[in-house]
């Protein structure tokens, strides 16, 4: 394993922006890891393990420790036929497309999501429907604080809306190894997600199968957002708020139109991406920092030509002032600022 020196963190976040790290390497195998986290021990710096960096965002200031990149493989299918151990290493889409080849549900909503296996924990990805915590059955993750290999369920991960025990009380202690999901050989079951099931019945799709929402999710993806691969950034830069009932009743009065969930607890979860076209910020380019909203979806933030991580901020900042001033609403960033 090869450990380099003072790598820029650009290589290391889709939204391409960030100063250097002091050091980098990739680690491919638990003992890897352990020699990594030698190396850091001994010079007394602190670790980072990420793996895409697609929900990451990096500091100017860059990072004064390892950054340990998570390369670990596998994906392996056990006896009962259904339960899957995937390494934390493999890219995310392609873990869901062995799934799905082998005939298997579960996984097929969260298509085409940018980032690897081991990440899908830490913010519980979510989309059209189905979040990474409704078929995680465990996952073996290093403790730092222990320093040994554990395992953990399902439950002491602490899910929640786009969050874990890994992002809030825990962040930075565990380091994920593998995942393993408990899939299905049932065929995904109707009723689907408002905009893939109008997908599917304009294109006459009612033979449901992993694979032909697959296929789905991937072209409204195609259609919908941009790929990181091409255009920097981060996916959703917030989380669509939760708000209270009362703020709802209100805020209905003056805008009919809302786009919003109302919730088991009687809270309601609004649109982030509607409230930032509604402030003003649909399809904006800013010539200032060099950012600009996503023209398909306001709640994707892309880098067209900002330099630094501060411009990034600076138009967040413009985004949630203009939110918070016309819908009394304070826009939660979703992606992590490190360090
Ligand atoms: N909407 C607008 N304007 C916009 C964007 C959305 O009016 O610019 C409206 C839509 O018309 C729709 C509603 O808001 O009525 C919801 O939009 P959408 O279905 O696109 O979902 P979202 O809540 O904006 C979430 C996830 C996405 C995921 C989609 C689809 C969050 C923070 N984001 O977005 O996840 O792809 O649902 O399931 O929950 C990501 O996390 O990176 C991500 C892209």
């Amino acid at each position: 394993m090869q450990i380099f020196e003072n790598v820029s963190l650009k290589l290391h976040g889709t939204m391409r922006l960030g100063g250097n790290t002091r050091y980098a390497c990739d680690v491919t195998s638990e003992n890897d890891l352990l020699e990594a986290l030698k190396f850091a021990d001994n010079k007394n710096i602190p670790v980072r393990v990420i793996g895409k960096g697609s929900n990451i965002i990096w500091q100017d200031s860059g990072y004064e420790g390892l950054l340990i990149v998570n390369k670990i493989p596998g994906f392996e299918l056990m006896h009962d036929g259904i339960t899957v151990c995937i390494g934390a290493g493999i890219e995310w889409d392609q873990a869901v497309k062995l799934s799905v080849d082998k005939g298997l549900s579960g996984l097929e909503s969260l298509s085409l999501i940018p980032g690897t296996v081991g990440a899908t924990p830490v913010q519980n990805v979510g989309a059209y429907g189905s979040e990474v915590k409704d078929t995680i059955v465990s996952l073996r993750s290093y403790d730092m604080q222990s320093k040994s290999f554990i395992e953990l369920s399902n439950n002491e991960c602490e899910f929640g809306y786009r969050t874990s025990r890994f992002k809030t009380t825990d962040s930075g202690r565990f380091i994920i190894m593998s995942v393993t999901f408990k899939l299905s050989l049932d065929a995904p079951q109707p009723p689907f997600y408002v905009s893939l099931q109008q997908y599917l019945d304009s294109k006459g799709v009612s033979d449901y199968s992993p694979q032909t929402i697959r296929d789905a999710v991937i072209s409204i993806r195609t259609n919908k957002l941009p790929n990181p691969a091409i255009i920097a950034n981060n996916g959703s830069f917030f989380a669509n708020p939760v708000i209270e009932k009362e703020h709802f009743n209100k805020l209905r009065q003056d805008y009919p139109e809302i786009k919003s969930w109302t919730l088991q607890d009687d809270k309601v979860k609004i649109a982030a991406g509607w409230l930032i076209e509604q402030a003003g910020f649909k399809d904006y380019h800013d010539s200032e920092t060099g950012m600009a909203t996503w023209h398909e979806q306001s709640l994707v933030l892309v880098n067209e030509h900002a330099t630094s991580t501060s411009q990034l901020l600076a138009f967040k900042q413009k985004i949630v002032s203009a939110v918070q001033e016309k819908f009394g609403i304070i826009l939660e960033q979703e992606p992590e600022l490190l360090p």
